[in-house]
């Protein structure tokens, strides 16, 4: 990407994208903004169109649909999306037909959905970058998790959410669970039995890749993850709570801001860290 990066913003008014929202536009507006940095551009949302779900900043043009937001402006370069993975696929069409990269938040995707999109963004050479967790916290939680498991095979999740989640378990439990179980292989390591026994019980959490996961969906909860490890003799936990959603924005700007690096499908935040 040769020009300035331009973001669009999908799912402006939810919980997430409405905080994250505020963050970038806060940032933009400070003193000490990088005048060659990503900049927040446009905010698409359906109730744009009637109400707002939630205030949206002020100064940044906002839209009820992406393709309103790219017929207005024609120098937006990144989609971020933070909608839900069926709008969140319908974006990806557009942005890779007006080849745009693209940052993907959204989660609760089905096996090979993004897969496939990723060879889309390949074939027109731009980067399409599912971050199924924007907080650097969380993301150095789970390169802990993977240190530890490459020692500790034995490991299970508990994810804690706002009840208001839809999908189950979090894509970031299913991405640490992913980095747990190829730690454990490149070490050639195999978790205990009763890690096995868990897929048929549904009181020892949902198995994935070899890993119980617990998954609770609380009011007054916002994103928690636990991953337990344990061995003869002692038990370690290493624990990520987000208190307060605008932890997501410093994750948003850095990976809008190196996507032009990538070409075609690559999934989590390490890639830019
Ligand atoms: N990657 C991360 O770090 C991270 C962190 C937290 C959550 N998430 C994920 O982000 C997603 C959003 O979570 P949330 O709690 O913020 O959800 P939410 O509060 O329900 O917000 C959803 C947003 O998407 C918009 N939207 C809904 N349906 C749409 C459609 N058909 N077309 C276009 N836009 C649509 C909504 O617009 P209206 O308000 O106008 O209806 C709203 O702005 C989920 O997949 C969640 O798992 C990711």
């Amino acid at each position: 990407m040769s020009g300035p990066v331009r973001i669009v913003l999908c799912g402006a008014t939810g919980r997430t994208g409405n905080a994250v929202a505020h963050a970038l536009a806060a940032r933009d507006a400070s003193a000490d903004a990088d005048p060659g940095g990503a900049r927040l551009a446009a905010l698409v949302a359906p109730s744009v169109a009637t109400t707002p779900t939630r205030p949206l900043p002020d100064g940044v043009p906002a839209f009820a649909t992406l393709r309103d937001a790219l017929d207005a402006d024609p120098l937006l370069t990144v989609l971020v999306d933070l909608t839900h993975a069926e709008p969140a696929l319908e974006h990806l069409q557009l942005a890779v037909a007006h080849e745009l990269h693209a940052v993907v938040g959204a989660t609760g995707f089905q096996p090979g959905q993004l897969e496939s999109f990723g060879e889309r963004f390949a074939a027109v050479h731009r980067g399409l970058l599912h971050v199924p967790n924007f907080s650097i916290g969380a993301v150095l939680a789970m390169r802990l998790a993977a240190t530890m498991a490459a020692h500790f095979p034995d490991a299970e999740i508990v994810e804690t959410h706002h009840d208001g989640k839809r999908d189950s378990p979090s894509g970031t439990a299913v991405h640490t669970a992913g980095l747990i179980a190829a730690a454990r292989r490149a070490a050639g390591l195999e978790p205990s039995s009763a890690a096995a026994r868990a897929g048929d019980d549904p009181a020892r959490g949902e198995l994935v890749e070899g890993v119980p996961v617990h998954a609770l969906r609380l009011p007054g909860a916002t994103a928690h993850q636990e991953v337990v490890f344990g061995a003869p003799g002692e038990v370690v936990t290493i624990r990520h709570d987000a208190i307060d959603r605008s932890c997501y924005a410093a994750g948003v700007a850095l990976a809008a801001s190196r996507i032009s690096e990538f070409s075609g499908l690559e999934v989590g935040l390490e890639h830019v860290l």
